[in-house]
Order: structure tokens, then C-alpha cells, then sequence
């Protein structure tokens, strides 16, 4: 008998932002409550795993990735018992949560931190954080908001020593050499895991030590904790999903997916390269990637998202090639302002100048690929954003379900809300937005809905095998996902012009040919199967006579 397969394989994660997505108490800001509220949207849309950003207390000088409290609850969202009452919730819809877990840091206003530059050099309480009387100590390690920070250390008049800091001056980087910081973290995914959470998506994992002369990236150190960290979890005796976000090229990525280290990491590079697809017309680095990602690691084991929270990050060079980074930044029609840090700070509908084409195209390929699909809140609506706003609030701004004030977010004045809703030409919230799409049989909306229906008849996409299949045409991406009862065929143009192609399916000569989304029947398979693909267009194929589990209402 095969092993059952863990909740999260295939599952399809939907992330959001509290405080962004709903408010229940009509303050301006995003809620448990509201969220709660929602749960009958986020099942109906089809999603199956729910990845909350930070959730803790913080003085949210970095949405949130800076913490006081790792086992709170920030004020604004409620408390554990509204906490909990949306985790039961979430459960009972057959929805799963993970949490974002920030290992790395703290906010600098913990109590850990104001103990450790107020105690003594050399003490234990000090010890908690990476404490340095020369700036220039791991040099190597780049800076990585390059916008905001102009070095990784910052100087404490209190403490008189530097302290590291990977990302912002008041996120100092937590010491991993301390047993004490190891321990009490472990602690930390503890109280969560009993309080019934599903996993969580680790932030920053590759920080975590430092070694000089190195990216201090990634370091043996690192997947020595992140092991005891499996070990540790593993102990809860049930399926949690470890997910890593290590914003690395694949042949680094991979070693956090061992076998006793982390289920999932989160593939970039797959990211980086679907963008750069769209915006050069060609397949062929796409393909590639795909190629070496599967072979690094069974396919299942990536998260695949398109945007998230942050900038589209490319990085200085590491993660892509320049040239790679060039083609996007020259190629996509937002690729060449809006540029933070290492990255595009702009939300997807935007980047891609609202074309609805290449946004389904995208999309259609996430949710066929190898993987687990991240679909970020407001992009099944072709959600805009607000560039202007500070640091990466623009991606981050209220979800929009009606065409009322404030796009239904909350009830609150404007001057209360969290981030002023989206008003945007082309994106307005009185016409982008839940119901409205709900009732257009065309919108983004409904589409999304049945993809990820189809998604969910057809096993193979969720975990089927992985093959690349030869295309004639530069621009098409050709390839199958199957089990052993059903073969899935899919093919996808990413140019802006349209493909017609011939397929070799000798293999399946005289098989039945169906398309998925409408069930309706192409020609039989054969040596030379000729298809029309319209500008980014793309199709999923059933070969032979499976039958999906039922027929997608
Ligand atoms: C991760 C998060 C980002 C945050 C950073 C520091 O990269 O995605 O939003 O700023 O870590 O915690
Ligand atoms: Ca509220």
C-alpha cells in the first residue's frame, strides 16, 4: 500500500495580511473577527491552506516581521480566544492555518533586546543578540534593504557595541550560537502547534548563523537548528508543513528540503523565471528551471508563488543571472520604475498593465505545475496597488469585496483605515472587487474558482509526476502531469502573438483527447496533433478515457 500523502501535498496556499483583509469591529483595521467572516469566500474560492503574515505583538515598523511577543497576538487583530475561535473555525470549513514564523529576529523594542544592551558586555543576557566592536565583521554578507540601511550593523550608544541586523536597524538578528535562543524558539513553535496551527512558514531561514568570509547564507549551523527543528516538531506526532523562505537559487534551496529538515521551501528562481518568460516570449530558461528544480527535489515540495507581500525580488545577481533581471526589468510593462531594494515593488495585476491574458496565463501555469500554488489575497481579483506608498505598503493595501465604502473592508472614516483602498484607474474597488466579480461569469473571479476546481478533480496536478515534453515553438511550453490513471497534457504560449503547433503524442496514438475546463473533445492523439494557442493562451488536456472525479459544476 503507497503512504498516505501529508494534508499539504498539493494543497493550494492562500496568503494574507490580517490587518489588510477584514475588518470585524469597524476600526479601520483587519481583524481575526473579520477574517473569520470570510471563511465561507475562501472555501468557495477553493483554497485549502490559509498562510497568516505576522500575527504578534510588534511595533510594525516591518508589517509585523519585527515582534515583541512571539506568543501574542497583536491588539488590533484580537486576542488567542478570537485566535482560536478562527483557527476552529477554519478547521471546520476543511481549511488548514500556518503562521509566519520570524526565527531569525526580534523588533528591537523586545524585552530581550532592551535586556541584552542595557546588561553587561560578555553576559548571558547580552548574548541573545550578535554584539560586535567592529562594524566591518562579516563583510561579505550583503545588505539586504539596500534602500533603507546602508550597513548590517548599527551602533548602540547603551549596549557601546554594534549590533547585527539582516534586515532593518530595529529587527536585530537573534544569536543561534546561544542554546538559550535555540531552546526558547523551539518553545515558541510549541505553543503554537498545541494551540492547534497547521505549520508555518518560516521567515528568513537562511540567516540564522553567521560565518566570516561567507553570504553567511545557508550555513551548516543553519540545517543543523533547522533539523532540530524538524526533530522538534515531528514529536507533535501529526502533519505540520514546514515551509521555508529561502530566497536562493534552487541548487541552494534544496538542501533545506532533506529529508529530516523542512517539507517545503518556497522555488524563486521558478518565480523569477515565469516573469521572465512573459517578458522575453521564450521557454527555454523556464524549461530549464523547471528541470533542475525536479530533479533537485520531487516537485511536490515547492511553493510556487507569483507575488507575495514584498517586492518581486530578483536579488543583486545570486539568485538569477543579470541578464535574467535585465529581461524583466526591460521586458514586463512595469518592469522598469517602482524598483526597492533587490526587487519590483508592484503588485501582479499592475505589473502585468492589467492584462487579464497573461495574468491567467500565469496563473494557469501555477496551478499545473509541480507544487504547491501561493495565491496572494486580492490577485484572484486583479486587485491593483498604490505605488507611493511607503516601503511595501503598495502591494499591501485593503481587500476589496463590495462595491460600498472602503470596498466593504471596514465600516471605519477613511482617516482610520489601516491603508487607503484602492481607487486606482482600471483597478477601482467600486468595480474590482468580490461581488461584483462573483456575478460576472467572465471575471478573473469565477475563473480562478474553476480552475481551482478542476485543480481539485484532477489528482495528477496536485501530485502527479512531472515531464517535459519537446515543443517546436520557442514560446510554447509544452509538458505532462501524471498518476498512473490519468495523464494531463498542457500546453502554454507566453508570447503576445498567437502559436500554432505540432505536438508528437505518438505515444497515446488513437487516445481520446479532452479539454479540461470545458470537457470538450480535441481530435485523437497522434504523431502530428496540431494546436492553436491565442496570445498567452494555454490549455489542459485529459488523455485518454479517465474520467476527472466529477464533472466541475
Ligand atoms: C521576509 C519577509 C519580509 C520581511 C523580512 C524580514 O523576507 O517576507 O516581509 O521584511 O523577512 O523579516
Ligand atoms: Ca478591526
Amino acid at each position: 500500500m503507497t503512504p498516505a500523502l501529508p494534508w499539504w501535498s498539493g494543497t493550494v496556499i492562500y496568503q494574507l495580511i490580517v490587518r489588510s483583509y477584514s475588518d470585524g469591529n469597524g476600526d479601520g483595521i483587519g481583524d481575526f473577527k473579520g477574517l473569520a467572516a470570510r471563511l465561507p469566500y475562501l472555501r468557495w474560492l477553493g483554497v485549502n491552506t490559509l498562510w497568516l503574515t505576522p500575527i504578534y505583538p510588534s511595533p510594525l515598523r516591518d508589517g509585523g516581521y519585527d515582534i515583541t511577543d512571539f506568543t501574542g497576538i497583536h491588539p488590533d487583530l484580537g486576542d488567542l480566544a478570537s485566535f482560536h475561535r478562527f483557527l476552529t473555525a477554519a478547521h471546520s470549513q476543511g481549511m488548514r492555518v500556518i503562521l509566519d514564523l520570524v526565527l531569525n529576529h526580534t523588533s528591537d523594542l523586545h524585552p530581550w533586546f532592551q535586556r541584552a544592551r542595557w546588561a553587561p558586555k560578555g553576559s548571558s543576557e547580552r548574548d541573545v543578540y550578535v554584539w560586535s566592536d567592529d562594524p566591518k565583521r562579516y563583510a561579505e554578507a550583503p545588505v539586504l534593504f539596500r534602500h533603507f540601511e546602508a550597513s548590517n550593523w548599527e551602533w548602540d550608544p547603551v549596549a557601546e557595541q554594534y549590533y547585527l541586523h539582516r534586515f532593518l536597524r530595529h529587527q536585530p538578528d537573534l544569536n543561534y550560537e546561544n542554546p538559550w535562543v535555540q531552546d526558547t524558539m523551539l518553545e515558541v513553535v510549541d505553543f503554537w502547534l498545541d494551540r492547534g496551527v497547521d505549520g508555518f512558514r518560516l521567515d528568513a531561514v537562511p540567516f540564522l548563523f553567521e560565518s566570516e568570509g561567507s553570504r553567511c547564507e545557508g550555513l551548516p549551523e543553519t540545517h543543523t537548528f533547522l533539523k532540530r527543528l524538524r526533530e522538534r516538531v515531528d514529536r507533535h506526532g501529526r502533519d505540520v508543513l514546514l515551509l521555508g523562505e529561502a530566497i536562493q537559487p534552487v541548487q541552494e534551496a534544496a538542501p533545506y528540503l532533506a529529508d529530516d529538515e523542512l517539507h517545503g521551501a518556497f522555488n524563486f528562481v521558478l518565480t523569477a523565471h515565469l516573469f521572465a518568460a512573459i517578458a522575453s516570449g521564450r521557454i527555454q530558461q523556464l524549461g530549464e528551471c523547471l528541470m533542475e528544480a525536479e530533479q533537485a527535489v520531487c516537485g511536490p515540495r515547492w511553493a510556487l508563488p507569483l507575488r507575495n507581500h514584498d517586492e518581486l525580488w530578483l536579488g543583486d545577481g545570486h539568485l538569477i543571472s543579470d541578464e535574467v533581471i535585465q529581461t524583466i526589468r526591460v521586458g514586463l510593462p512595469q518592469g522598469q520604475g517602482h524598483w526597492l531594494n533587490w526587487g519590483i515593488n508592484r503588485r501582479l495585476a499592475p505589473l502585468l498593465n492589467g492584462d487579464p491574458r497573461s495574468n491567467r496565463l500565469l496563473h494557469g501555469l501555477l496551478y499545473s505545475l509541480p507544487g504547491m500554488p501561493c495565491l496572494y489575497y486580492g490577485d484572484e481579483l486583479g486587485m491593483g496597488d498604490w505605488p507611493g506608498l511607503r516601503d511595501r505598503d503598495p502591494n499591501r493595501t485593503p481587500m476589496a469585496w463590495t462595491p460600498a465604502r472602503n470596498g466593504g473592508f471596514s465600516t471605519a472614516p477613511d482617516p482610520l483605515l489601516v491603508l487607503p483602498p484602492i481607487t486606482a484607474p482600471g483597478y477601482d474597488y467600486r468595480v474590482v472587487n468580490v461581488e461584483v466579480q462573483k456575478q460576472l461569469p467572465g471575471s478573473l473571479l469565477n475563473w480562478h474558482r474553476r480552475m481551482l476546481t478542476c485543480r481539485r478533480l484532477l489528482p495528477a496536478l496536485r501530485h502527479g509526476s512531472f515531464r517535459l515534453l519537446h515543443s517546436p515553438h520557442p514560446g510554447v511550453l509544452v509538458y505532462l502531469r501524471c498518476t498512473e490513471a490519468m495523464t494531463v497534457l498542457v500546453a502554454a504560449n507566453v508570447t503576445a502573438a498567437g502559436a500554432s503547433l505540432s505536438l508528437d503524442l505518438s505515444e497515446w496514438a488513437g487516445e481520446r483527447t479532452r479539454e479540461v475546463m470545458w470537457g470538450c473533445e480535441f481530435p485523437p492523439a497522434a504523431a502530428e496533433w496540431f494546436v492553436n494557442l491565442p496570445p498567452y493562451g494555454f490549455n489542459w488536456w485529459l488523455i485518454g478515457e479517465v474520467e476527472p472525479a466529477a464533472t466541475p459544476a
